[in-house]
């Protein structure tokens, strides 16, 4: 069957790293991606076919991208989703549907949304706004209070041990989930197409740092039993299943000291446990979406050698426009990938970009990771 080209116009909500990694898969298929970012020049803007400057939520924003779309798509989930649910109804093709994001965006309606579908997940109750300590104690300690809505890399989690933790509660409305007091976290990217077909990549053992309770790196393929991975391939599809639509999804798991699997959290988007999927796989996570939003056959996910993946942050004492040093040594690192975002500015913590190593031994790259972490440092260029 002839279609015309290009292939169509994507436009993408969300102008950040995420989108910025969709654009080589575009470009290649000759589709025209367009993004929304309130930032002048945003990260994906840098790269993209066009930008629209706008908020996220904003309703004539997000009607002038389904206008200039053929498909819209996210590079994050924190946007407009009732304006969205009104937009998808008129021509254009939203991918996630806008409900599934709407669900998503709740951490709490997630949760249900597991437990009336049958998947397994931490026990949970709401406590909402007005919380009071004897029912945390009737719960259990530990325990971890959750924000409804909001939270991203850690800031909607609070974990509860005692009475002092209590105090520092967050203050929003929230859930409170059992601790889950296994080792090991994993992450299953999965797509799926209109058509119904879907593919899941290697399980991603995420490797927490103890001290800083930050994400240290990722590991591909985790280093659990053959069995444990496939049941959290099969799990992960179930649960991207039950959302009804297509995409590209991140699917968090815990693995418990029983050797049970629960689900965590979904992302309905590109995520950085499958950034080593752009030079370790058959088929990158980026070109599966897209693939995805076209509803064309899906790529292999094979997964070639091992994969080992770090964010690149910025460095403590410094903001302001991006400085890096230590390039040299870094790119003397055998088989190492830098990708830098295209970020303005640089402020202690902020992720400006991401380093895969591949090799064939898990402990030859940590050595690499932590020789690239003893010569690369990116940073602003004001102390501060
Ligand atoms: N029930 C739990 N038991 C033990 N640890 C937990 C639990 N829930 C969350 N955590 C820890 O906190 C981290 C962040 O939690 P979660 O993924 O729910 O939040 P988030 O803000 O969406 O984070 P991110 O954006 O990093 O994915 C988890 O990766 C895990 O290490
Ligand atoms: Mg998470």
């Amino acid at each position: 069957m002839s279609k015309p080209l290009p292939l169509a116009r994507l436009g993408v909500i969300g102008g950040g790293q995420l989108a910025r990694m969709l654009a080589p898969a575009c470009n290649a298929h000759q589709v025209q991606m367009t993004v929304l970012d309130p930032i002048h020049d945003s990260p994906a803007g840098q790269v993209a076919y066009g930008q629209i400057r706008g908020a996220l939520h904003d309703p004539d924003a997000l009607k002038t991208l389904c206008e200039q779309s053929d498909i819209v798509t996210f590079d994050l989930e924190n946007v407009g989703a009732d304006i969205l649910m009104t937009l998808a109804n008129q021509r254009v093709e939203i991918i996630p549907a806008p409900a599934t994001i709407r669900l998503i965006q709740n951490k709490f309606e997630q949760k249900c949304h597991y437990k009336a579908s049958g998947i397994p997940t931490a026990d949970f109750i709401n406590i909402g706004d007005y919380p009071d300590f004897a029912a945390v104690q009737a719960f259990g300690l530990p325990c971890v209070q959750k924000a409804h809505t909001g939270g991203y890399d850690g800031r909607g989690v609070h974990i509860i041990r005692s009475s002092d933790d209590w105090d520092r509660r967050l203050k929003t409305t929230s859930f409170l989930e059992k601790f889950v007091s296994g080792e090991t976290e994993l992450a299953v990217m999965v797509v799926r197409r209109a058509s119904g077909e879907i593919v899941a990549y290697d399980p991603v053992e995420m490797v927490v740092d103890p001290t800083l309770n930050l994400l240290d790196y990722l590991v591909a393929p985790a280093r659990v039993s053959d069995a444990l991975k496939l049941s959290a391939q099969e799990l992960a599809k179930r649960t991207v299943e039950s959302f009804g639509t297509s995409g590209l999804f991140g699917v968090e798991l815990f693995v418990t000291d029983h050797g049970d699997l629960l689900v965590n959290e979904v992302a309905p988007r590109a995520h950085n446990s499958g950034h080593h999927t752009i030079e370790a796989c058959t088929t990158s996570q980026f070109e599966n979406q897209l693939r995805a939003c076209l509803d064309l056959p899906l790529g292999s996910t094979e997964l070639r050698d091992i994969a080992l993946t770090a964010n690149l942050i910025g460095a403590p004492g410094f903001a302001g426009s991006p400085v890096i040093e230590g390039l040299d040594e870094l790119l003397q690192i055998p088989d190492v990938h830098m990708h830098l975002y295209g970020k303005e500015e640089c402020r202690p913590g902020r992720k400006m970009g991401h380093l895969t190593f591949i090799g064939q031994n898990y402990d030859e790259l940590i050595k690499r990771l932590e020789s690239a972490r003893n010569s690369l440092v990116i940073r602003g260029d004001t102390p501060q």
